[in-house]
C-alpha cells in the first residue's frame, strides 16, 4: 500500500522518474531477462496483482523512499529490491545484502556498521560494516523482522538522523544509502510482541509491496514456465520444448508452498528427468499432482468440499480484484467469516 505521505512524495517528484525512464542508458542497465512486466524487465508475469507492483516499483524506484517488501518465501521479494535498485538514479552504486536471520547479534551489527580494532575479541583490525561500503548505494534487509532489538535502534537512527557508528568506534558517520527491507513475517505482530520497534516499523513501511503467494496469481505460471525452460536449457541438455495445456493447469491447482522458487526448482527436475519435446502431466513431480490433479482424477472430478469452498473463494477474490468486502458478497457470507476462512486456506497474507 501507498501510505498518504508516499502518495505526496511520489507525486512531487513524478518529473523526476521521468527523466530517470527517458534516459536510454537505463534501458540497457535493466537486466539480461528480454521479457517482464513493464520496465520491471526480469519480472515475468501477467497477473493484474504483478502488474500493480511492477507500477508501483516503477513509480517507488528514482525515490529516496524506504520500501518494505512483504511475502511469503519465493515470491521475488529480492528481486523488487534488485528492481528498485536497478531502477534508481543509485543504479551505479553498489546493492548489497544483509541477511538480518543468518548472523548472531554481535556479528550481525559488525556487518551492518563495521567495526574499530579490539571492538571486541578477535576484532583485529577495523572492518567496514554494509552501509558504509554501500555508499550511496542501495542496502537491502533481508529477513529484517529477526533483527534484534538493540540494532534496531542503531538501524532506526541510520535511517531518520543518517547517522551511524562503527561497534567500538567514536566517530559518527553518515549514512547515505538508501534502505529497501523484505520479510515473510508480520511485522505489526512482532510490534505486538514487543519485538519489533514500532517507530522502525513506520520508518520502513513508508510504502509497503505486498508480493501475493503464486497460488493467488497463477495466470503468472505459464509465463514463468517458458522464462525458466529458456533460463534453464542454457546449462542443461533437454529434450523438453514446451509443458502441455494439461500439465500447466495441474500446475495451476496446485498450492506452491515454495512459490515462484519451487516453480523453478519444478521446472528444472523435469527438463532433468523428462524425455520428451513436451511435458505432460504424469511427468510432473508426485507431490504436485496428488495435490493439484490426482484428487480430482481419482475421485472422477469430484473434489472435497473443503478444496471446493477454497477455489470459490479464490475465484470470488479474483473476480472483486482482491475486494474482500466485494468477494464476501458474490460469496454469500459476511467479512468476518469471509477472513477466517481466509485465514484457515492461508489465503493472503
Ligand atoms: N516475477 C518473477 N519473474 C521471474 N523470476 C522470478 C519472479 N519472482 C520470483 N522469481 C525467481 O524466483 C526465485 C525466488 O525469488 P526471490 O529470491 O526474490 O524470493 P524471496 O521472496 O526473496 O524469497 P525468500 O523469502 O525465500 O528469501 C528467484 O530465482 C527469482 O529470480
Ligand atoms: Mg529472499
Amino acid at each position: 500500500r501507498l501510505t498518504a505521505s508516499a502518495a505526496d512524495e511520489t507525486g512531487r517528484l513524478a518529473s523526476e522518474w521521468a527523466s530517470v525512464t527517458d534516459d536510454p542508458g537505463a534501458q540497457t542497465l535493466l537486466g539480461a531477462r528480454p521479457t517482464g512486466v513493464g520496465k520491471t524487465r526480469y519480472m515475468v508475469g501477467r497477473s493484474r496483482a504483478l502488474e500493480e507492483i511492477s507500477a508501483l516499483v516503477e513509480r517507488c524506484a528514482p525515490l529516496d523512499t524506504t520500501v518494505l517488501v512483504t511475502g511469503e518465501s519465493g515470491t521475488g521479494k529480492e528481486l523488487v529490491a534488485e528492481a528498485l535498485h536497478r531502477l534508481s538514479g543509485r543504479r551505479d552504486e553498489p546493492f548489497l545484502v544483509i541477511n538480518c536471520a543468518t548472523l548472531e547479534p554481535a556479528l550481525l551489527e559488525s556487518e551492518l556498521f563495521g567495526h574499530e580494532r579490539g571492538a571486541f575479541t578477535g576484532a583485529v583490525a577495523r572492518k567496514l560494516g554494509k552501509l558504509e561500503l554501500v555508499g550511496g548505494g542501495t542496502l537491502f534487509l533481508d529477513e529484517v523482522g529477526e533483527l534484534p532489538l538493540e540494532a534496531q535502534a542503531k538501524l532506526l537512527r541510520a535511517i531518520d538522523r543518517r547517522e551511524f557508528v562503527r561497534l567500538g568506534g567514536r566517530d559518527t558517520l553518515r549514512a547515505r544509502a538508501r534502505f529497501v527491507a523484505a520479510t515473510h513475517r508480520d511485522l505489526d505482530a512482532l510490534v505486538r510482541e514487543g519485538r519489533f520497534r514500532e517507530d522502525l516499523l513506520f520508518r520502513l513501511r513508508v510504502v509497503e509491496i505486498r508480493l501475493p503467494p503464486l497460488r493467488e496469481r497463477t495466470e503468472d505460471i505459464e509465463p514463468l514456465v517458458k522464462l525458466f525452460l529458456e533460463e534453464l536449457r542454457v546449462r542443461i541438455p533437454t529434450p523438453v520444448k514446451r509443458f502441455s495445456d494439461e500439465a500447466l493447469a495441474v500446475l495451476e491447482r496446485y498450492r506452491f508452498p515454495g512459490n515462484v522458487r519451487e516453480l523453478r526448482n519444478i521446472v528444472e527436475r523435469c527438463l532433468i528427468f523428462c524425455r520428451d519435446e513436451v511435458v505432460a502431466p504424469q511427468a510432473l513431480p508426485a507431490e504436485v499432482r496428488a495435490a493439484a490433479g490426482a484428487g480430482e482424477e481419482a475421485s472422477g472430478g469430484v473434489l472435497t468440499l473443503e478444496e471446493s469452498e477454497r477455489r470459490q473463494i479464490v475465484r470470488a477474490l479474483e473476480a472483486a480484484d482482491g475486494n474482500k468486502t466485494k468477494a464476501a458478497r458474490m460469496l454469500g457470507i459476511d467479512r468476518t467469516t469471509l477472513y477466517a476462512k481466509l485465514r484457515r486456506y492461508g489465503i493472503g497474507s
